[in-house]
């Protein structure tokens, strides 16, 4: 029987074990969405997970509304990335990057005072700091044109080339948390009346083009997806959120992705959900190829998905950040240490690479 400890092949990659890290945005590259050495150590200090994948990065400043966090769409940021992978890669482990357009949720103070982009002018709720200061309320976005559209799915595109020549070992397309692609496949957003809109095939056509335009150009199996079917991060919402993430997933079986990963908490961990809206087992149902799940997961409640066939593998997030050798400390039941919530998206090295490892490892 599989455990967390297990070895797994996800794509073109054999993974030494099922302990993966969930993409954690945590402000650290201070010079214009360029990863810095702070980053590239953090990052090795954690090689140990069966594959990292590494924080939402932009694709385009036009995507980007986050402070500090990084950017894979010029050399200079390329160039930052190559050195995250040679220390992940010198530690033996496996990294993927996290491909994101903010979409309506860059505010305008990041964008010289335009207006974001999103699939429908409808305004999110909620707001961000930005350079000019905290809770700025996100803007009525305007809707991306076709022409525009294709020139986004090519920004994506591009940025996965860029993550392969840097020597990242893949990417995952973020189409989750109410961010671009979760704002054309979800309805509470999507009010489209062309091929972009309306239906499920629809709404999901924009994150069939990305996916399909970055698996023909670096190969389905440095390829995944993130999906949120049931939260509703900035107020997005679904009617029907079985059947769009159903037909999500069924539609991505002909990809071969190395892998799709659903952030669902389970609503027997505490989450205030009913069991109903818990959609995991029915898209692992739909989906043929291999599934990551994530959200609330410990050693315990990780290891009996596995045996019950939930998933191949687990993403752990808040627990990496506060224990680098996390997979180190599951193996010998080790104390866990809490993470500091206080430094999460703060610019030093404290609460980011400080936090301690075990003796002797
Ligand atoms: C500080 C922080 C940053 C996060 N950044 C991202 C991100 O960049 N991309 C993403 O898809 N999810 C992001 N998340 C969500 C995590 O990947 C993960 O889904 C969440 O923490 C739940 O998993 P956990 O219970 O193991 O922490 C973030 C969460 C936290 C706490």
């Amino acid at each position: 029987m599989n455990d967390i400890f297990s070895s797994i092949t996800l794509g073109d990659y054999q993974l030494s074990n099922r302990i993966f890290m969930a993409p954690l945005s945590r402000g650290r590259a201070v010079e214009n969405g360029v990863p810095n050495a702070m980053m590239a150590e953090y990052y090795g200090q954690r090689a140990s997970a069966g594959l990292i994948i590494a924080e939402a990065t932009a694709v385009a400043k036009s995507g980007l509304g986050w402070m500090n966090a990084p950017g894979l769409y010029n050399d200079e940021q390329q160039a930052g990335w190559k050195d995250i992978a040679e220390v992940v890669h010198e530690k033996n482990g496996r990294i993927f990057v996290q491909l994101w357009h903010m979409g309506s949720i860059v505010h305008p103070d990041f964008i010289e005072g335009e207006l974001p982009v999103s699939s429908s002018a409808v305004r999110q709720q909620g707001s961000l700091t930005t350079p000019k200061g905290r809770d700025r309320e996100f803007a009525v976005p305007k809707a991306l044109t076709r022409s525009q559209i294709g020139e986004t799915v090519q920004q994506f595109v591009d940025a996965a080339k860029r993550a392969i020549n840097a020597g990242l070992d893949g990417i995952e397309i973020h189409g989750a948390n109410g961010f671009l692609v979760d704002q054309f496949i979800r309805d509470g957003i999507n009010q489209r009346e062309d091929e972009y809109g309306g239906s499920i095939d629809n709404r999901l056509r924009f994150m069939m083009e990305i996916v399909n335009a970055v698996c023909m150009e670096i190969g389905s199996g440095k390829v995944g997806i993130r999906l949120s079917p049931s939260n509703k991060v900035w107020g997005i919402t679904d009617s029907n959120p079985q059947a769009t993430f159903s037909r999500a997933v069924t539609l991505l079986n002909k990809f071969n992705l190395a892998y799709v990963h659903i952030l669902e908490p389970k609503p027997e961990t505490g989450h205030a959900m009913a069991a109903s809206d818990y959609l995991t087992p029915v898209l692992r149902e739909n989906y043929q190829g291999s599934l990551i799940i994530n959200g609330g997961y410990n050693k315990k409640t990780a290891n009996n998905a596995l045996a019950n066939n939930e998933a191949e593998a687990i993403a752990f997030g808040t627990p990496f950040i506060a224990n680098p050798d996390l997979v180190e400390r599951f193996q010998t039941d080790a104390a866990l240490t809490q993470p500091d919530r206080t430094t999460f998206y703060t610019s030093e090295a404290k609460g980011y690479t400080d936090y301690a490892f075990m003796d002797g490892v």
